[in-house]
């Protein structure tokens, strides 16, 4: 059987049928900047900035199917500057204060904005003021650093089998929302367990009692580069609270990893 490949940069990748681009790419080892993918989960093509040329046109690569003989072009220093643009537009559109932020070395978002060498924010700040949920006891919402990226609302969907969280509203109203009585995350049904307390990019959804347990300095992007990181990997955390619903208040809370 003939192989399928396509050419990422001149370098030749070979892709099975009903891939996208992101999937050849990322099975080649080949670093495609990505906020709203995550494999194993159904592609939402939101955040842009997997934006690569085909043919001399800009498309998605995680939404649009690989084709034998297609020629893409992603490394280059036009394709910075997009991608460098969104980026700064997703950081003013939130109060991403890096410095203050617990998630800060282990966020995807900040990762990304190294590796694309932002120095500022270019445009002006929103600094839009949309309400902290503290109602649950083992996470926290803060709705001001939320991407809209969506990966919470389709892991609570395609892998959890629940219906959490969900984005509602438009233009600067857009906003995570909680499927629960009360709209409040501690009246929902979602458990610690769920990939979709864990899968938050940046520090929109924060696992309580972890606050600085890994030292700023020793965090995953503090040792390694997004380009270099496999995030496919979700990192899992127990925390105090999950231990005494399991009748194990002095268990061990380790984590662990969820490859999707
Ligand atoms: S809360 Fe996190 S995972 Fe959910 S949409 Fe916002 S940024 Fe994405
Ligand atoms: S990763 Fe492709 S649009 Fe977000």
């Amino acid at each position: 059987m003939a192989t399928n490949t396509i050419r990422i940069d001149g370098v030749e990748v070979s892709f099975e049928a009903g891939q996208t681009i992101m999937d050849a790419a990322l099975a080649a080892g080949i670093y495609i900047p990505h906020l709203c993918h995550k494999p194993g989960l159904s592609p939402h093509g939101s955040c842009k900035l997997c934006t690569v040329d085909v043919n001399g046109r800009a498309v998605s690569a995680c939404t649009m199917p690989a084709s034998d003989g297609m020629e893409v072009a992603n490394d280059t220093e036009d394709l910075k500057e997009v991608r460098k643009s969104i980026t700064q537009m997703l950081f003013v559109e939130g109060n991403h204060l890096c410095p203050s932020c617990e998630k800060s070395g282990d966020c995807t978002l900040q990762a990304v904005a190294y590796h694309l060498d932002m120095l500022d924010g270019h445009y002006p700040q929103f600094y839009p003021r949309r309400e902290v949920d503290a109602s649950h006891p083992s996470l926290v919402i803060d709705r001001d650093r939320c991407i809209m990226c969506e990966l919470c609302v389709r892991a609570s969907r395609e892998v959890d089998g629940k219906d959490v969280f969900a984005i509602s509203g438009r233009g600067t109203g857009r906003q995570l929302i909680v499927n629960s009585p009360t709209g409040k995350l501690g009246d929902s049904d979602i458990s610690m367990d769920d990939l979709a307390a864990h899968i938050c990019p940046v520090g929109a959804i924060l696992i309580r009692d972890h606050g600085y347990e890994v030292p700023i300095g020793r965090r995953t992007f503090d040792l390694h580069s997004v380009a270099e990181t496999d995030l496919g990997e979700v990192k899992l955390f127990k925390t105090k609270h999950h231990d005494e619903a399991d009748g194990e208040v002095d268990g061990e809370k380790e984590g662990g990893v969820y490859g999707l």
